[in-house]
């Protein structure tokens, strides 16, 4: 490939070692170590609309700084303190990958930081591959369908600011559906996948409530509007990494409850499917799921993240090479089929 070719994180992923390339990325995280001979370097994770690569930013890399329509001075150098404040940022970067015990090495040589409104970060952002329209509608035809004290309550719940931030926000910072929009797709996915259990079941001769199953998949991951916040690119906040979004979930749902003045037994029931929705205590969950509702919700929430690693994990592997890396997520490695 050629080297003034600007390429993606996917071509640079399939890009043998001793290549180099140029690439345009926003910075998601760097944070400053120090190698042997103690001198600083950066381990950057940029991201772009095809994924993220984790590269090493060494002692000698070149910053420059072009985020200004200044004319450049003969000195563009970035300055030093302007690093660590990149991430969400759009750069340009020459890279190099090389062989790291056997394994692939990214490096950036050279990062440029660019003009951001030239560069809007989200132009070179991952957003949900589902088109939005089609999430909405599916979300919709969810809320519509469920019926019972349950549905009436979503119903209030669904609407203006918190809707709107529904459907923007993020369903992870890393992980599983860690772009914009992708709440709304794990949600949507996990939701009408737990609906059909709860019909098949119930035909199966099992009491369960289907409306309770719908509303609950609904709101499982509520918290995450308090526990991320999209800027750039999702970040964690203070109160997500100390409280979690297990029990700011609850939390919120509990205000909502109050608010729209939910029945006593319809708040238990999702409240439980709120705290439960991870399965297991080691997973995060308070509570272990005890009704069929909650086992059903907890089941397609996993299903519906393990299945998407898979899905993310399979995607840059060749027909020669069809076993993914290890997928810390999901704790195990995927067959591309
Ligand atoms: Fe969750
Ligand atoms: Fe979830």
């Amino acid at each position: 490939m050629a080297e003034n070719v600007i390429i993606n994180s996917q071509e640079i992923r399939r890009l043998p070692a001793g290549s180099a390339f140029k690439a345009f990325f926003v910075v998601s995280s760097i944070v400053q170590k120090s190698d042997k001979n103690g001198k600083a370097y950066y381990d950057m994770t940029a991201a772009d609309s095809f994924g993220t690569l984790e590269a090493k930013v060494w002692s000698d890399a070149q910053w420059l700084d072009k985020s200004t329509e200044q004319p450049l001075s003969a000195d563009d150098r970035l300055a030093p303190e302007k690093i660590p404040a990149l991430a969400g940022m759009t750069i340009g970067v020459n890279g190099k990958v090389s062989d790291f015990r056997g394994q692939l090495q990214y490096s950036f040589g050279k990062i440029t930081l660019l003009n951001q409104e030239k560069f809007p970060p989200s132009a070179y952002l991952p957003h949900s591959p589902v088109p939005m329209e089609a999430l909405a509608a599916r979300l919709a035809a969810l809320i519509e369908g469920c019926g019972g004290a349950a549905g009436d309550f979503i119903r209030k719940v669904f609407t203006g600011e918190f809707l709107h931030k529904f459907r923007e926000w993020p369903a992870a910072v890393s992980h599983h559906h860690a772009y914009a929009g992708g709440l709304l797709e794990h949600t949507v996915s996990m939701a009408a996948c737990a609906k059909s259990m709860a019909q098949e079941m119930a035909i199966s001769g099992y009491d369960i409530d289907a409306d309770i199953v719908v509303a609950g998949a609904l709101l499982h991951d509520i918290g995450k509007l308090d526990s991320y916040r999209m800027t750039t690119v999702p970040n964690m906040t203070v109160e997500g990494a100390l409280l979690d979004h297990v029990a700011q979930g609850y939390i919120r749902f509990c205000e909502l409850a109050e608010r729209y003045g939910l029945d006593e037994k319809t708040k238990i029931h999702l409240g439980h499917i709120i705290l439960s929705h991870h399965g297991m205590r080691e997973y995060g969950s308070p509570v272990v799921p005890a009704t069929p509702e909650a086992l059903v919700v907890s089941a397609a929430d996993e299903l519906d993240f393990k299945i998407f690693c898979w899905k993310d994990s399979v995607k840059n592997l060749t027909d020669e090479q069809p076993i993914s890396p290890w997928n810390n997520s999901a704790q195990r490695r995927f067959w591309k089929k």
